[in-house]
């Protein structure tokens, strides 16, 4: 008899392994591409390897998500100038006709679509390993890697385990998703053996797991802690100074981990493919907003001209900074999020407990027993034009109740922004964007942007419910 957790797994398995058919349509494709660089390279009269990489060349792409990697390998006397002119232009060459974008990673590189299939055209230099120039030298070297160690039951745990990952929102290292990549994916399974012993394992991981399987740091391995400071340390089989995991953000890892529990409570589709929530009509979603009787603030600013991982990377640093500093100035921060449609619209919301905050704020003095302090305190605050009450004694202290510098969370944060905002550690691509424009909307009047936009209204949605989506 098979369990419920077998079934699960079977059924997701046959949802992510390609068919026959679809094999061999992209395997020709990858093919065909190869071939077709390999040309333009040859007639441009360049020097460069290519090689079909990633999850095409090692078996374990998601029948719905077929996504091509090619790579040129190039002789590392090139200069790596040339990765974004002539080797660009030879692969765009190739590809003529497709969708091209140009795309920017540590380098250049070309994505094009072709029969709705996702190609990336990648440089890199042909180099000894541990020898690395370039952030993609390492590619080819994990292709052989997993080539030749994950066997064909091993590329079915795989593709479920990455199809976990999806359906629980922590698939792609990506800086937006902070999560696990394709290929942490397949070393969990090189380690772990099976999908349901990964979850099983993970569901008791606990602060600083370490997964070194070639054994780098036999006997040392608390220099894994010093070298890496992640949460989660993956040592990569192919180079003991990187580590895999470094991408994953604790939020993601926890709840990988509160995930795995579950999912063994309750093996259930849901945690495989979420359902898509479908966004409150503008009436719910003023009734909902009203109940919180909290203060929503949305801080919206226009396009910012640069690459996706540069683009979030410079959200979540200069949200960190907004939110410490209205926890400085006392305003009671709820929770705090970051929207971006990587186009025109990007978005902080601030949710506080109230709005605006006394004028009069309570401010302790020295102890009475440090005279000169107490002297000082005196001094400063006797008469003084922010002094609201005061100075008086309470219990072994002086104390004055001051005049608050911002009682208002919006003028606060738009007084900060004005000019940008970098002097509060706003990052820079940000700030120039926000000197051009900000607008700060509260509560219901974010309902036009609302309505008019439909992917913010989901996210907005999910912020309110704010429930992981497994947990339905
Ligand atoms: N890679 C990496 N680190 C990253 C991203 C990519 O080392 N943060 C390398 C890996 O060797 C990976 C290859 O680049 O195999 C291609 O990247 P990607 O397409 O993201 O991963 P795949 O393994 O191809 O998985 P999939 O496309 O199915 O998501
Ligand atoms: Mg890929």
């Amino acid at each position: 008899m098979t369990t419920v957790l077998e079934r699960v797994c079977a059924y997701v398995l046959k949802r992510t392994t390609p068919n026959r058919e679809e094999r061999l349509r992209i395997i020709t494709l990858a093919k065909n591409l190869k071939q077709k660089v390999e040309a333009a390279i040859m007639e441009a009269g360049i020097e460069a390897e290519i090689g079909v990489e990633g999850s095409v060349a090692k078996d374990t792409w998601l029948r719905n998500e077929p996504e091509i990697d090619i790579f040129m390998r190039v002789p590392n006397t090139v200069p790596r100038k040339a990765f974004g002119t002539v080797y660009l232009k030879t692969a765009k060459k190739a590809t003529y006709g497709l969708k091209q974008i140009e795309r920017f990673a540590e380098h250049p590189y070309l994505e094009c679509m072709i029969n709705n299939v996702r190609v990336n055209i990648v440089p890199c230099y042909t180099v000894e390993q541990g020898e690395w120039i370039s952030a993609m030298d390492r590619t080819p070297f994990h292709t052989s890697y997993i080539t030749k160690h994950l066997d064909q039951p091993s590329k079915n745990e795989v593709r479920i385990l990455k199809q976990f990952m999806r359906g629980i929102d922590a698939y792609g290292a990506e800086i937006k998703v902070g999560g696990f990549s394709g290929y942490l994916c397949e070393l969990l399974i090189l380690y772990y053996k099976s999908f349901i012993e990964t979850i099983k394992l993970a569901a008791n991981w606990k602060r600083g797991v370490v997964i070194d399987f070639e054994g780098y740091y036999n006997g040392v391995k608390e220099e894994l802690k010093k070298i890496f400071k992640n949460h989660i340390i993956v040592v990569d089989p192919v180079d003991k100074g990187r580590n895999v995991a470094a991408a994953v953000r604790e939020k993601k890892l926890n709840e990988f981990i509160a995930a795995s529990r579950a999912f063994l409570k309750n093996p259930d589709l849901k945690f495989f493919y979420a359902q898509e929530e479908k966004a409150l009509d503008a009436e719910k979603l003023l009734y909902t907003m009203k109940a919180r009787k909290s203060t929503l603030v949305f801080v919206m600013f226009g396009r910012v001209k640069t690459v996706s991982d540069v683009l979030w990377g410079q959200l979540f640093k200069s949200q960190r900074s907004l939110r410490k500093m209205l926890q400085k100035y006392s305003f009671k921060l709820i929770r705090d999020e970051v929207w971006s449609d990587e186009k025109n619209i990007n978005m902080f919301i601030f949710e506080v407990g109230d709005r605006f905050l006394p004028s009069i704020k309570k401010h302790s003095g020295p102890p009475i027993e440090k005279r000169e302090d107490c002297e000082k305190f005196l001094q400063k605050y006797l008469g003084a034009e922010l002094t609201i009450s005061g100075p008086r004694i309470e219990g072994n202290r002086w104390i004055v109740e001051k005049k608050r510098e911002y009682t208002d969370v919006v003028t606060f944060i738009t007084e900060n922004l004005k000019g940008g905002g970098r002097h509060i550690g706003i990052a820079n691509l940000l700030a120039k964007a926000i000197t051009d424009y900000f607008e700060i909307l509260v509560n219901e009047e974010i309902l036009q942007i609302y309505s008019a936009n439909d992917e913010f209204a989901k996210f907005l949605t999910k912020y309110l419910n704010g429930r992981l989506g497994w947990l339905v």
